[in-house]
């Protein structure tokens, strides 16, 4: 094949095979060449930016040194095609296959339910897959820091990291037994732990059948490709060029080349691990012409160790840094190794591991981040760099002029860094870092910090001080004037004062400063000031720096510094991070039940090994149809504004742009009238769809939405916030109102009155998969077939049908499997596969639509914000006599689901409480944002956080614990809701009572307690949370669901029905429901996709119904079957079941039938306010023990308990994979979650990088669950009655909530603050330390 003139051919391995790619675009990077070039869609994208780790893939090189080759993980998405010649790739699809053989790896997080909709899966595989190379037998540590850049919104992931575990050392240990260990291992039938009263036979805690495991063999594993080797041994490395349309890349073979490019091409950027240049070009569509990548040159990969520093090659990875470092570390002495540790430590919280593993030392340095980790460090640490031109070498100062990127102080054109000189540090010098960051993993620090002190020798008399902040500024700044003032002072408190107050008027950070948290980061610069304090202190302290006898001055504060230990050394410590233990516990099956009898056992998710695999297909995994086209999407960038003209010529006149879609070519329907599918005449909101690009490529596409040229014209109010909206009036829907008793009155006999506020932030869907959707227009009869990543494909169906003015029947909606929708893919998916149907009807060819991660979170809306304000009657027992509740949540710019979420909010808002009178009030508020929408808990996550809230407040003001107030006012017996819906609360205290006593609540509370007592910076915090969480849909019409069963006459059947497999694994359970019905194998059965046109007329899989209404479904198709062969089998009753259907089918008996059940019957007469609108209660309840670090913000979870009511479990490890995976999703909302907005509107919080969902990290150290024995009447309104578990899980991540309040009230009684306060959860002062006064 041909190729561009000057162009050379780019060879490497991919799985084992030899690529030879004579036409490489520089701007393609390594995740679009395996997907679109080599078609292997195991690989997923899901950020884009290096964030998420679902496009991980293993990078093995060759390594001269070592003679082997070096193994390791990187994000596909940032890595340039370009870089790889000589390199070797392997994807998940080159791990194993279900059609070869599955990995031990790929099996292992399948067999251990460590998937759920399978998104992040292959991200997972090949982050643990690398680690296993490089090091077979892993530490847990190491297996917590290879899946730190993974992100997965389903399982909450214990499951993955159990699967992890089985391969480290120490793997056979569940751990609840202490270390080496395990349940398993303790008498008895492996059930875990013993029961309290005996052992409790009836229960099972053996999720993973670890027998079944086959074993890892290191030595199994392909070899490194023999020509890459000899490649890498050549002497001469020819220098290499890649000419594309835009971009030419350019990688010198040596060091004169490399500076005779740089000195021709100043301007030209040098590319090392493209971490910082790649993101920064896509989010500023920024184009070099030129790329330079110095990876082939040895000079710039040296390593040099003198007698004063280590002296690092530029090129060198952070991941390897930290090998540099962790080396020298442990051959110098301490005292020279000051820099190294501080630089050793931060290194571990930058980035993932695979970002490490791309980014280098140079590309870090020379970024000049504003929040880097490591330029803090190097500059106090005198760190030099060397520097290299075709006119010779020099070194420069990393010093503050560096860093503020002064001219005189910088590279001048034609240098490139060569390497970073790390000094030694001397005797009587100290070195540290901190950070502190939204989430404790992959997430860029909100300030960094690097300190260094020397002292005069024998003294704590400071000679020099230099002190350095990471994210307080444009780049790092340094505080030169305040450590000059503060030379020759003794290391005292007195000191600490001056510094602080000297740091704070020299560093500022003003107030309208990129990133927000002002006056938190400003607490931070002096909490990691007195933290450098004391770290230094105890350095003093320890003999081999200050012993007695000294001089007078000193000697008097050495007998200080002894005092100083276990009250104070608590500031000192860092958080640590730790595997998860925990114990899973489910009733047993009844003994009696048959063995191929699935239903109740922890069958594996059906498509977990495909997950694996990556051999699960997902839509946009769909191969490209003849004449595809792809569409992007253009959206306003105005909150609220007219629109004036809409002129696409300009986008039109671009290479491969096929169409402009506007509201125009709408055929049918444009949306409803207030909410349009394409805007017309104004738009609402920032991020509404205006019009779409059709092109042949998804880059050209992209890049044309910006040529089409929208012009506004402003309109007046911009209504943003919940407040704003109260004061316009802006609401979407009349107020919804419940009211018991009589509230006034009440009020008027009770000890007291309490009024407070609560604020709840929005939060975001954030499944892994994005919203996509492919439509293929066919040639006859108006026909069309949507693939699409949707929740509700009859309602997709529904709005094509309507937009394009075509019937239902001509339209199919196929969904395979959604990766990940916890409510976000209900309304907002029908609307764009509505849209990209207009761009299919108007080309006449198929359309592909994939949101990116920062359109998907711009566009589609998320969780609804809340505003409560509560007026609570109590009397001093704690017996609250009247409450009174009215919420406003933010609905964004259009009604969608904002109606109903009021509504639930309103009717669960009393969650588990018998309270006598009651009101309680709603409004969903109309501003101009993006729509909000379903999510997960539908209000309820949001309500229940206020009357929790509420009950809190009331416990403090009684000076009870808030259980005591909890249980006091708890319903009884079989009462009514204050809907006067009627139900037993039976279930509630079963599971509270366990809840208690399996998580010892007086017992630890007494430990955190006298831990407290000891610990002035750090305290801990218990919060139990009760749960009564009503199931369902409000409506009847929702109530109903249909199946189609074949059975075809070799015996194997075919079940489809209307539940989506969104990751919940319904398809799973469906199936079970089949192989009890029919009495045949699960191996025997199959589903293929939801559709349609198979099952029509669906509900929306949501509400945590699914299950329940589609299994009887199922179960009524298999039955009418069963029924129909039961006279064969009677006549045959030792025949096979293959030979019955044979039979059938010569008797000519219908071997497919449909299952219908027409489900509950809801009402709800809000005018009465009464009805039954749910048809059953799910219970739980949930205890978390937290540790904060009273200087930073940062918290721990030490321990969750969580005891679920899940009736009678189809399928107990999906049950507990769906309330382990909405924990801590819940956990996520009420901590770490965070959507920001500019004050016009615009979503500032548009990606992982700044939206931090809950990592590996973030999972309790101790995380037992168990679903309730069930003890309940069978009901005929579910499958077999079991439970749907889908949303309930969420609300109990307050837990966490309620235990961070309760150790800022430990730490507030301490400094004798109100412990009646609240933590409001908008308010960025969460996190605040108010232990210091910065005032
Ligand atoms: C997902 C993600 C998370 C991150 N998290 C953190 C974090 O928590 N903390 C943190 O501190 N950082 C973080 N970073 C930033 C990361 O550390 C830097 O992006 C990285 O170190 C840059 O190195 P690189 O090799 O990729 O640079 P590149 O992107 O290749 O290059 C960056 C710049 O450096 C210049 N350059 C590179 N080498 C040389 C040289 N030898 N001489 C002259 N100029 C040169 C290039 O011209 C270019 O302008 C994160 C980045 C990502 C993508
Ligand atoms: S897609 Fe590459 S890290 Fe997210
Ligand atoms: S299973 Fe991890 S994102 Fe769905």
């Amino acid at each position: 094949m041909p190729h561009p003139p000057g162009s050379d051919v780019l060879v490497f391995f991919v799985n084992g095979r030899k690529v030879t790619e004579r036409d490489v675009d520089p701007e393609v990077t390594l995740l679009t060449y395996l997907r679109r070039n080599l078609g292997l869609t195991g690989t997923k994208s899901a950020c884009g930016g290096g964030s998420c780790g679902t496009c991980t893939v293993m990078l093995s090189r060759f390594d001269l040194a070592s003679r082997k080759p070096r193994h390791i993980a990187v994000t596909a998405c940032l890595v340039p095609l370009c870089s790889l010649h000589g390199a070797a790739v392997t994807t998940v699809e080159g791990v194993g296959s279900i059609r070869t053989r599955v990995h031990p790896v790929q099996e292992r997080i399948a067999k251990s339910h460590g998937t759920q909709c399978g998104f992040c899966t292959p991200g997972m595989v090949m982050s643990l897959y690398a680690l296993l190379r490089s090091h077979p037998q892993p530490s847990e540590e190491q297996l917590l820091e290879a899946l730190a850049g993974n992100l997965c919104r389903c399982t909450g992931y214990r499951p993955i990291l159990e699967s992890g575990r089985t391969f480290c050392l120490d793997s056979a240990s569940c751990g609840q037994h202490g270390a080496r260990q395990c349940c398993l291992d303790q008498p008895g039938d492996g059930t875990c732990p013993p029961g309290r009263n005996g052992p409790q036979a009836h229960m099972c805690s053996e999720l993973i059948p670890r027998t079944e495991f086959q074993p890892w063999d290191p030595t199994q594993e392909p070899i490194f490709p023999p020509e890459l080797m000899r490649m890498a041994e050549s002497p001469v490395q020819p220098s290499l060029t890649f000419r594309g349309d835009r971009v030419t890349w350019v990688s010198p073979g040596s060091l004169q080349e490399l500076l005779a490019l740089r000195a021709r091409h100043p301007e030209a950027p040098l590319v090392l691990g493209n971490t910082a240049l790649g993101p920064a070009q896509r989010s500023q569509g920024r184009v070099h012409p030129l790329l330079i990548s110095p990876a082939r040159i040895p000079e710039l990969s040296t390593v040099t160790e003198t007698s004063d520093g280590l002296t690092i090659g530029a090129s060198c990875s952070l991941a390897q840094l930290q090998d540099i470092l962790a080396k020298s570390i442990s051959q110098l002495p301490v005292e020279k190794t000051q820099t190294l540790r501080a630089l050793a430590k931060a290194l571990r919280s930058v980035a993932g591991l695979q970002v490490r593993n791309l980014a280098s030392l140079g590309g870090h340095v020379m970024s000049l981040h504003s929040y880097s980790d490591l330029n803090p460090i190097l500059a106090v640490g005198q760190a030099a760099l060397h520097l290299r031109s075709e006119g010779g070498a020099r070194l420069i100062s990393l010093d503050e002029h560096f860093l503020a990127g002064v001219v005189s102080a910088s590279l001048q054109p034609g240098e490139i860094l060569e390497s970073v000189h790390i000094p030694h540090s001397q005797k009587w010098e100290f070195v540290f870092s901190f950070r502190q960051a939204q989430a404790p993993q992959n997430a860029s620090p909100h300030v960094s910090a690097g300190m260094r002190v020397r002292f005069t020798e024998g003294t704590d008399t400071i000679e020099d001080l230099s002190i350095a902040y990471g994210g307080v500024g444009t780049t790092t700044v340094m505080a030169p004037q305040a450590c000059q003032r503060l030379l020759g002072r003794h290391w005292t408190e007195e000191t600490l004062d001056e510094a602080c107050r000297l740091v704070l008027g020299e560093v500022t950070i003003p107030g309208a400063a990129p990133g927000g948290r002002v006056e938190f980061r400003r607490t931070l610069l002096v909490s990691f000031l007195f933290r450098f304090y004391l770290q230094v202190l105890q350095e003093l302290k320890a003999h081999r720096f200050l012993k007695p006898p000294c001089t007078p001055r000193t000697l008097s504060d050495t007998w200080k510094y002894p005092q100083l230990p276990d009250q104070t050394l608590g500031a000192l410590e860092d958080v640590p991070i730790m595997v998860p233990r925990g114990v899973q516990m489910y009733e047993r099956v009844d003994p009696q039940q048959p063995p191929q009898d699935p239903v109740g056992r922890s069958i594996m998710h059906l498509s977990g090994l495909k997950h694996a695999t990556g051999e699960a297909v997902f839509c946009d995994d769909l191969p490209r149809v003849d004449k595809e086209l792809f569409m992007a999407l253009v959206t306003s960038t105005r909150p609220h504004a007219k629109i004036v003209s809409v002129d696409p010529a300009e986008a039109l006149r671009l290479p491969g742009v096929v169409a402009i879609v506007t509201a125009e070519d709408i055929p049918g329907t444009n949306g409803t009238e207030d909410d349009k599918l394409l805007a017309v005449d104004k738009v609402l909101c920032v991020g509404q769809v205006i019009c779409a690009v059709v092109a042949e490529t998804d880059v050209q596409a992209r890049q044309a939405t910006g040529s089409v040229r929208v012009t506004y014209e402003d309109l007046e109010p911009v209504v943003l916030s919940i407040q704003d909206a109260i004061g316009h009036s802006s609401f979407l829907c009349p107020e919804k109102k419940l009211e018991l008793g009589n509230t006034e009155e009440a009020f008027e006999d009770v000890d007291h009155i309490l009024e407070g506020e609560v604020h709840v932030g929005g939060q975001e869907h954030f499944y892994m998969e994005t919203q996509r959707v492919l439509v293929i227009p066919k040639v006859e009869d108006q026909e069309l077939d949507i693939y699409a990543s949707t929740q509700d494909p009859a309602h997709m169906q529904k709005t094509v049908s309507s937009t394009l003015n075509v019937p239902l029947n001509r339209v199919t909606c196929h969904v395979k499997r959604v990766g990940g929708g916890f409510g976000g893919k209900q309304g907002r998916s029908a609307m764009l596969g509505a849209i990209a149907a207009v761009g299919a009807i108007k080309t006449g060819r198929p359309v592909r639509l994939v949101l990116d991660r920062d359109e998907d979170m711009l566009i589609t809306g998320g969780r609804h914000p809340l505003f409560g304000k509560y007026k609570v009657g109590f009397m001093d027992s704690g017996r609250i006599k009247a409450l009174d509740i009215q919420c406003y949540i933010n609905g964004g710019c259009v009604l969608d689901y904002s109606e109903l979420v009021i509504e639930f909010l309103i009717l669960k808002l009393e969650n588990a409480y018998k309270i006598r009178n009651l009101r309680f009030r709603g409004r969903a508020c109309r501003t101009n944002l993006p729509s909000n929408t379903a999510f997960r808990g539908f209000g309820f996550p949001q309500g229940a956080l206020v009357i929790e809230s509420c009950i809190t407040a009331v416990a403090a003001k009684c000076g009870l614990l808030p259980e005591k107030v909890r249980e006091k006012n708890m319903y009884r017996t079989v009462d009514k809701t204050i809907y006067k819906q009627a139900f037993s609360p039976e279930p509630l205290h079963r599971c509270w009572a366990e809840c208690l006593e399996q998580a010892d609540v007086p017992g630890r509370r007494a430990l955190a307690d006298a831990f407290n007592r000891q610990s002035p910076w750090r305290k801990r915090g218990i919060a139990v949370v009760p749960m009564k969480f009503s199931v369902g849909f409000a409506a009847t019409s929702y109530h109903q669901a249909a199946a189609l069963v074949h059975i075809y006459t070799d015996g194997s059947v075919l079940v489809t029905h209307g539940g989506n497999e969104l990751g919940q694994g319904i398809h799973t359970k469906m199936l079970q429901v089949a192989s009890r019905e029919l009495r045949v194998p699960l191996c025997r059965l199959h589903i293929q996709e939801t559709s349609t046109a198979t099952v029509p007329n669906t509900v929306t899989t949501a509400a945590s119904v699914g299950a329940d209404v589609n299994g009887r479904a199922v179960q009524n198709a298999c039955q009418t079957l069963l029924k129909r062969l039961e006279p064969i089998m009677k006549k045959n009753p030792e025949g096979t079941w293959e030979a019955w259907v044979e039979a059938a089918f010569e008797q000519r008996i219908s071997l497919s039938a449909t299952g219908y059940f027409r489900g509950y019957k809801a009402f709800m007469d809000w005018e009465k306010g009464e009805g039954e609108p749910f048809p059953y209660c799910v219970f739980g309840a949930a205890c978390s023990e937290v540790e904060i670090d009273c200087l930073t913000g940062a918290h721990r979870k030490l321990r969750t308990d969580i005891v679920m009511d899940a009736g009678c479990s189809l399928n107990p490890a999906l049950d507990i994979g769906q309330v382990e995976g909405a924990f801590l999703q819940g956990a996520g909302l009420y901590t770490t979650e965070e959507l920001h907005y500019s004050p016009e509107g615009a979503l500032l919080s548009g990606g992982p990088e700044e939206y931090k969902i809950p990592t590996a990290a973030d999972v309790p150290e101790k995380l037992n669950v168990t679903l309730l024995p069930s003890a309940q009447a069978q009901t005929g309104l579910t499958i077999y009655s079991s439970k749907g578990l889908g949303e309930s899980g969420m609300f109990l991540g307050s837990s966490v909530f309620f235990a961070i309040q309760d150790a800022v009230a430990a730490a507030r009684r301490d400094r004798g603050l109100a412990e009646d306060f609240t933590v409001p959860r908008e308010d960025p002062g969460t996190c605040k330390p108010w232990s210091i006064s910065v005032a």
